[in-house]
């Protein structure tokens, strides 16, 4: 069953410039908007603005990405303990801009996942394919970061189905149709009943992610039925992120 709480995780990126924006925006976003029981609103700024999350209350923080060690000679790295002290309960893991532009692998996505369960975070983990149909691409990323994962576990992690080719950032990047978005809500559903059971596998929270804006973003959630969404672009408009969060 999918679950009832609905979860929207704006993923600010390299956004905005400075402090004083990001904490304006910020306030302008819970001004707006008040957290529901059944909304589960997460901010995931860049990490120099996390400190954020000890002066702003109502809103729930998210880091976009950690290293898999907790501590030592990782120069430039932000560690698991590092974003959880800072205020974070989400992390973002294995986004598609990192895999092209950082080095990101599957093997360093899975030991990502790792660290966060074991510093008790949760992890936001994005699946998708560089081109549509590709289904065997997300399959392959699919195993590669559950691999090693207990179903106990399962409700920990929450998987969003993110089609690169749908991301705003992308040239010529616009959101999944209803069809392909269900076909990839369905798809990931199959792979987690074939590795795990019915029943783990519906403890998992699927989103969908890719140019979701005001004008779609229920559609993903209450027509095709997916658990959130994870929102870029459309997060960093206070207006169009207010009328987003009232949408769903
Ligand atoms: P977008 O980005 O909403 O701007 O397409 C989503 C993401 O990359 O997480």
């Amino acid at each position: 069953m999918p679950q009832h709480k609905k979860y929207i995780i704006a993923n600010w990126k390299m956004n905005p410039e400075t402090l004083g924006q990001a904490k304006k925006l910020l306030n302008g976003i819970i001004d707006h908007t008040t957290q529901k029981e059944n909304i589960e609103l997460v901010i995931c700024p860049p990490h120099v603005f996390l400190c954020l999350a000890s002066e702003i209350k109502g809103v729930i923080f998210g880091s976009q990405n950690i290293f898999w060690e907790d501590k030592g000679a990782y120069t430039g790295e932000v560690s698991a303990p590092m974003v959880k002290d800072a205020g974070a309960r989400y992390v973002i893991i294995g986004h598609s801009e990192r895999r092209r532009h950082l080095g990101e692998t599957d093997a360093s996505v899975s030991l990502k996942i790792q660290a966060c369960l074991k510093n008790k975070l949760q992890p936001v983990v994005c699946i998708g394919e560089n081109e549509r149909n590709q289904e065997e691409e997300v399959k392959k990323r699919f195993h590669a970061a559950l691999l090693g994962i207990k179903k106990d576990d399962l409700k920990k992690i929450v998987l969003v189905y993110e089609p690169v080719w749908a991301i705003s950032g992308n040239s010529g990047g616009a959101a999944a149709s209803f069809d392909d978005a269900l076909s990839g809500l369905l798809f990931i559903r199959k792979l987690l009943v074939k590795m795990f059971d019915t029943r783990a596998a519906n403890t998992v929270r699927i989103l969908y992610g890719g140019s979701v804006d005001s004008g779609n973003a229920s559609v993903f959630t209450r027509k095709v039925g997916f658990d959130g969404v994870l929102v870029g672009n459309a997060s960093l408009n206070k207006n169009e992120f207010v009328k987003l969060v009232k949408s769903i």
